[in-house]
């Protein structure tokens, strides 16, 4: 993807311009950002969806006396029956995993990083509906599929922000937007991480929300080190050769932090480890249990292939690559696989490809380490065959 060519996706910006401008930053509002859009699914699909164990789905609801109460999916056939002619969102994440139609979604952001995008997350709303005003850590690009929305934004915000109390959402307590748009099909709202927003529906409506993921400081840290530590011995220590004698044996001496943090340095700056561990972790799937592997051996595996077998990625699989040292990389689900640098064009294929098969995958089935890799990754899940 050229950098430098305007989207229609973002209102005419280059790449560059919008993530100089916007990303991160301001709101940026985009009229038919997907012109003539259709929404890939209906509202009954969707609520097919909140039926299913697998699905992640709330419904909120809008009371007069005690505001936004949450029900959390999955639900009940009936349940949606019984609801109110207006004030409630239907809200069901990860919709990607699940429709096809609604992956291809992502196939616009292909300008930022792929490990970045956390799910498309699909909700439905009667007239008045709405989840509140609040704030989110993440970006999120609120593209409308149906109906009509108003969306208002407001102050940034952090966790001293008021919020409502006795809530189940994290309402915010002081909301004065800013400004306010009504989005129609087609159109879209990208909003940086911490922005107050407001979305209500004007009408039975669907939004689409491309949300993005970042790890938290705090998660780094914790996780970083955990991993770190499976690699560091027991007699690796602080240790303090050629120290000074103490003038007094109770005072902890800054010589002493200057080692300590030689000993952090030391390790946490160790760009192997780094990489390894931030790929896996950045690729840990959002719901485990659906990355399943099937048991399957190398000859099986070349008769299928040979027989015209089509491979897909797993919808809930993660993907990445990465240079590491003068090799490279493979990320999948949480698991990480070495490679030689002749594999770069293959990886690349891998974690680029809606299908693989004997015409674009033959060449690399010839090489070892590319057959085992594609073996590997069908037996733990991140590729699979496509339903015949
Ligand atoms: C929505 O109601 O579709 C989006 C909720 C949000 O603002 O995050
Ligand atoms: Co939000």
């Amino acid at each position: 993807m050229n950098p430098d060519n305007p989207l229609q996706l973002l209102g005419g910006l280059t790449p560059r311009e919008f993530l100089r401008d916007y990303w991160q930053k301001k709101p940026l509002l985009v009229r038919q950002a997907i012109p003539d859009f259709e929404s890939p699914i209906s509202p009954d699909e969707l609520a097919g969806l909140a039926l299913e164990e697998e699905v992640e789905s709330r419904l909120v609801i809008e009371h007069g006396e005690r505001p936004w109460e949450l029900r959390r999916g999955p639900f009940a056939e009936d349940g949606f029956s019984q609801l109110p002619e207006k004030d409630w969102t239907l809200l069901v994440q990860a919709v990607d995993q699940f429709v096809p139609e609604v992956a291809e979604l992502m196939e616009g952001f292909k300008f930022l990083p792929k490990w970045r995008i956390d799910d498309v997350m699909v909700s439905f709303a009667a007239p008045g509906g709405g989840v509140g005003p609040h704030f989110d850590n993440y970006d999120v690009f609120l593209l409308q599929g149906y109906g009509k929305r108003r969306w208002q934004v407001g102050q940034m915000c952090d966790s001293s922000s008021p919020l409502l109390e006795h809530s189940d959402l994290k309402i915010l307590a002081e909301f004065a937007h800013t400004e306010e748009w009504v989005l129609e099909p087609g159109d879209m709202l990208y909003l940086p991480p911490l922005l107050a927003h407001c979305g209500t529906a004007e009408d039975d409506c669907m939004t689409y929300s491309v949300g993005f993921r970042a790890p938290s400081a705090a998660e780094v840290l914790t996780h970083f080190t955990d991993f770190l530590s499976q690699f560091l011995p027991e007699e690796e220590r602080y240790s303090d050769a050629d120290a000074q004698p103490t003038s007094d044996p109770h005072q902890i001496q800054h010589d002493s932090l200057d080692r300590l943090k030689a000993l952090l340095n030391q390790h946490m700056g160790d760009e192997r480890l780094l990489m390894t561990w931030f790929g896996q972790f950045m690729t840990e799937p959002r719901y485990p249990e659906l990355v399943n592997g099937i048991e399957i051996d190398e000859e099986q595996f070349l008769d299928h292939i040979e027989a015209g077998a089509i491979i897909v990625r797993n919808p809930s699989a993660r993907m990445a690559w990465s240079e590491v040292g003068d090799g490279l990389v493979l990320f999948a689900s949480g698991h990480s696989r070495m490679l030689p640098a002749n594999l770069r064009e293959m990886l690349k294929l891998i974690c680029s490809a809606d299908a693989l098969h004997i015409e674009n995958l033959g060449r690399w089935l010839a090489d070892d380490e590319g057959r085992l890799l594609v073996l590997e990754l069908i037996k733990q899940g991140s590729l699979e065959f496509a339903d015949e």
